[in-house]
């Protein structure tokens, strides 16, 4: 499969619908606002721009499914799928902030091997296909050299459902903002993955998150030259609900300090 063509089109596409997020922000206020879950918010744009995705995505390659956040299409049974959150960072998105992002992957037999995550606020276009690099609005991009975690800056995401580890996580928190160059909660896992793929940001920890909010964003580090694992050092990040992501050159020492308070 020529997986550099098929992310090309993807950025296409996301460009294309980029433009109606930022239409609609402006137009959201609380009564449009659901609840999924206590702090889990969803809006008509969510659903809206899901079921545009879907549609665009199946003529661009229509034997794959699906694995969608909105559940707007449920093929899961298909050697090729797309994995996708129509808006990651919709806590931001309706409080009327920046960043919040479009990520799209495709998995073909159980591999990530494409990924474009789109932040639409800053109009940045990050993608990556399998062996073919990464890239940022058409230049090549790379994780940082930074050797040391102590002139790291390292992002999260705090838990917002899932509390069953708070005390662990506030433990590592406090950890890293004593021992790094700081600690950034953005409130976009795909764009949090995207600035470490980029040089931004060192690293990033986060339990509690979901396949559509990890899978471009992982290839993308991978393929800029930075590392992705579970908390145990393990490749179950993707469907295993926590992920590490580096430069890969402090990859050891955070991944040890990571799962010496959370493993
Ligand atoms: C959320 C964002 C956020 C992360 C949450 C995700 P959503 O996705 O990625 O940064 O902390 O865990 O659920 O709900 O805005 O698509
Ligand atoms: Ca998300
Ligand atoms: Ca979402």
């Amino acid at each position: 499969m020529d997986y550099q063509k098929y992310m090309l089109q993807v950025v296409d596409l996301v460009k294309e619908t980029g433009v109606y997020l930022r239409q609609e922000q402006a137009k959201i206020n609380s009564e449009i606002v659901e609840k999924k879950g206590k702090h889990d918010f969803v809006t008509y744009v969510d659903k809206t721009t899901e079921q545009r995705l879907v549609a665009a995505l199946k003529k661009i390659l229509p034997t794959a499914g699906f694995i969608a956040e909105e559940g707007s299409e449920q093929r899961i049974d298909k050697p090729q799928m797309w994995i996708v959150d129509p808006l990651d960072g919709t806590t931001n998105y309706i409080h009327g902030m920046s960043p919040f992002a479009i990520s799209i992957a495709l998995m073909d037999e159980g591999q990530i091997v494409g990924g474009v995550v789109y932040e639409v606020g800053l109009d940045e276009c990050f993608y990556a296909w399998k062996d073919g690099g990464a890239y940022l609005n058409g230049k090549a991009i790379s994780v940082s050299d930074t050797e040391y975690l102590e002139d790291a800056l390292v992002a999260t995401g705090f838990p917002y459902y899932d509390y069953s580890r708070l005390q662990a996580f506030m433990d590592s928190l406090s950890y890293f903002v004593q021992n790094t160059h700081g600690v950034r909660r953005l409130g976009t896992a795909a764009t949090d993955l995207v600035y470490v793929a980029c040089g931004r940001f060192e690293a990033f920890y986060e339990y509690g998150l979901s396949p559509w909010d990890v899978a471009a964003g992982a290839i993308i580090v991978q393929e800029a030259g930075g590392k992705v694992c579970d908390y145990k050092g393990g490749n179950d990040y993707l469907f295993g609900k926590e992920i590490i992501a580096s430069n890969s050159l402090i990859h050891k020492t955070f991944l040890d300090k990571v799962s010496t308070f959370m493993g």
